[in-house]
């Protein structure tokens, strides 16, 4: 017997969440072919992997990463040992849209003259013609259907427009995406109703695809969005995951013992999922409603003040002369960081057994949040190893198997003979994030092999040339549906 690559004497955590156990895995072609004591196995290139965890690679769960898996490298994602990203979140899709000029928040998440795509079909194809290095599970997003189908976003849309959206969501669908997102806390979609959504999510029935939410609201009336979340997806008869759950804003630091149970009571009721991402300031465009809730601003990006990117928005205001109001106001179209949830919340909510782990990380900020390079490795070196808030083998879990199951991923996120040889090797003692606030673009330590679909991306912090990404399609698109 022999293979491309064997990975011999590692600590396998499995993605299932059981306990480590020591074998050597064998590969061939796209996939895993066996998984124990392969002695006697011989193979082109062979790891030594003793004293190192061998695990699936990451899923990033919640990602923007639409616009910049064109651009094919991925080093962010994949410097941490991520191999999937789940795109178009926040009700923000690349396609189907075709846009010139500024954007309605949050469009802008995905950069500069993002928007060339009409159809979900013609996106989804311009990625496998030229492959990212790390897979791409795709949601179609409410508020990039909007925009492509309403003269004004800011009503109800209408039953002829509805209509529309919904062709253009069937097409996505038919195309490959894996499920739907809603912004509905951003200006492109608060007008939205209830009813506006669950039309939409009426198509998602039966397919397997998803229903991913930014909710309306994560502040004061974090537990009234979640009874809205719960009954849009219930109404429609599909599978609900709560985007980036967080309670925002001082006056609800605490909350989260009360939004777990309302998750738990309602978990018995529909399928609900949740993703987080390990940090307590978060990011997306500049917003006036969100700089009232925050105790720091940073600027990450200002398209007429692009040098201010780094600067917090506090010492831009007095440098000016002005309040922080009349800054944001100089500063847009602006992104930034803001810090306005409590360390006790986040932990809460990443200990929770149901949680996976999504980065949000924003790839085209000039100074991005370091979510954007850091997630996994935070979760695994200061969660896990450092404060003991789970088990090394219940993170990989959330990360890989969880992830693949509430994204219906087929054969990812474990390692077994048969499923996709998307792997990384860590050293659980060394594994720490290194992005920070201040430098922000830094890859994580101690990732030391990253391979995706049996190639190899990354080899001791060093990204390869391959680009061997595929589209995970949704079953709506597959000959096994
Ligand atoms: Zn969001
Ligand atoms: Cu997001």
């Amino acid at each position: 017997m022999s293979s491309d690559l064997l990975i011999r004497n590692g600590t396998v955590i499995d993605g299932t969440g059981a306990l480590p156990f020591r074998a050597d895995l064998a590969v061939s072609g796209h996939r895993i072919t066996a998984l124990g004591d392969l002695g006697s196995v011989a193979a082109d290139c062979e790891i030594e992997a003793s004293g190192r965890i061998v695990a699936p690679g990451f899923i990033d769960v919640h990602t923007h990463d639409d616009h910049a898996l064109l651009n094919r490298s991925m080093t962010p994602k994949v410097s941490q040992g991520v191999t999937t990203v789940v795109a178009g979140n926040c009700g923000v899709s690349l396609a189907p849209l075709v846009f010139d000029g500024e954007p309605p928040a949050p469009l802008g998440l995905l950069g500069e003259g993002a928007y060339r795509f009409a159809t979900f079909g013609a996106y989804v194809e311009a990625l496998e013609k030229r492959p990212a290095a790390v897979n791409a599970a795709l949601l179609v997003g409410h508020s990039t259907l909007r925009v492509a189908t309403m003269s004004d976003i800011g009503r109800p849309a209408s039953d002829g427009e509805i209509a529309a959206m919904g062709r253009l969501l069937s097409e996505a669908l038919a195309s490959g995406a894996v499920g739907f997102s809603t912004g509905l806390f951003y200006p492109a979609a608060r007008a939205a109703p209830m009813a506006e959504v669950v039309a939409l999510l009426e198509i998602l029935a039966g397919t397997g695809a998803v229903y991913a939410t930014h909710m309306r609201d994560e502040a004061d009336g974090v537990e009234e969005s979640l009874a809205e979340s719960f009954e849009t997806a219930r109404r429609a008869g599909v599978p609900l995951i709560i985007s980036h759950h967080k309670c925002m804003g001082r006056r609800n630091f605490g909350r989260s013992s009360r939004t777990l149970e309302l998750i738990d009571r309602a978990r018995r009721e529909q399928p609900v999922g949740l993703d987080v991402y390990p940090y307590t300031a978060g990011s997306t465009e500049l917003l006036p409603e969100l700089i009232g809730l925050a105790s720091r601003v940073i600027v990450t990006w200002s398209r007429p003040h692009p040098e201010l990117a780094g600067r917090d928005l506090a010492d831009i205001a007095t440098l000016w002369g002005v309040d922080e109001a009349g800054a944001a106001a100089r500063l847009k179209p602006a992104g930034a960081i803001y810090f306005m949830m409590d360390e006790a919340d986040v932990q809460r909510i990443i200990a929770y057994p149901h949680t996976m782990i999504g980065s949000d990380g924003l790839a085209h900020d000039e100074h991005p949040h370091p979510r954007l390079w850091g997630t996994f490795p935070r979760v695994l070196g200061h969660y896990v190893r450092e404060l003991g808030l789970l088990s090394i083998e219940d993170a990989v879990h959330r990360m890989t198997g969880l992830a693949a199951a509430q994204f219906r991923l087929a054969d990812r996120g474990v390692l077994r003979p048969g499923a996709f040889a998307d792997i990384v090797i860590f050293d659980a003692a060394v594994i720490a994030d290194r992005a920070t606030f201040e430098v922000p673009k830094q890859p994580a330590a101690g990732i030391d092999l990253v391979v995706v679909n049996g190639e190899i991306v990354c080899r001791d912090g060093q990204q390869t040339s391959a680009r061997p990404g595929q589209v995970l399609r949704g079953r709506a698109a597959r000959q096994d549906a």
